[in-house]
């Protein structure tokens, strides 16, 4: 009887565990490396140059985010994400995109008229959340949360409304869930 009793216990005891497990995993994906805190604060992901995949880049004439110098745009994300991208067609629950603005060094070289990155000037960084887990957080909405970092604070936002910050430049890219995919070779089936 007291077995039983010890038994039970123990049971009981790994049911819980287990729930708890299971429980945490839903958030695993997205809260994958801290990028997002349980309230929803978004930081830029450690080590993206070399832990995320590229998806591609901009060369931009006239940067409104650099500053009238040609700009260049690099584009990453973690390369389950591109996994399950390339085939279902469509950004994972938990999906990181990393955009680095590079102030550019334009000059003249063997090649023509050359733009290389010189400083970073800053991120955007969009996390996909499929179940809509931060309503009451103005960052948050649109399948995403979105978040802008100055280049000198990678660990907190300046943004404060994705919808006055980010939504309406998103807008022309609504039908490939706001992102500008088709200028990522690597997602392409
Ligand atoms: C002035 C318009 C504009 C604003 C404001 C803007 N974006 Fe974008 N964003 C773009 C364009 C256009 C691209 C792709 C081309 C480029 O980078 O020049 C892009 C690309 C991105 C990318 C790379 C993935 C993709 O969609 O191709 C991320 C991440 C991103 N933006 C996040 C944000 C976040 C977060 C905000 C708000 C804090 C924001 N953007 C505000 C216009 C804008």
């Amino acid at each position: 009887m007291r077995l039983t009793i010890q038994y039970l216990a123990i049971l009981s005891v790994a049911f819980m565990a287990a729930t708890w497990a299971t429980l945490g995993q839903s958030d695993d994906a997205l809260f994958a490396d801290g990028v997002v805190s349980d309230g929803g604060d978004i930081r830029v992901p450690d080590n993206f140059r070399t832990d995320y995949a590229m998806l591609g880049a901009w060369s931009v004439a006239g940067d409104v985010d650099t500053g009238s110098e040609t700009g260049l745009h690099v584009v990453y994300s973690q390369r389950s994400t591109i996994d399950a991208y390339r085939q279902s067609g469509q950004f994972p629950d938990g999906a990181v995109i990393v955009k680095e603005l590079f102030n550019g060094k334009t000059e003249s070289l063997t090649t023509g008229e050359a733009t290389s990155a010189a400083s970073t000037a800053g991120y955007f960084v969009m996390v996909k959340d499929a179940e809509g887990r931060f309503p009451d957080n103005p960052l948050w909405g649109d399948g995403w949360g979105w978040s802008f970092f100055a280049a000198d604070d990678t660990q907190n936002t300046t943004s404060t409304d994705y919808a006055a910050d980010c939504l309406s430049c998103h807008e022309p890219v609504r039908s490939s869930d706001l992102v500008y995919s088709y200028a990522y070779p690597v997602l392409a089936e």
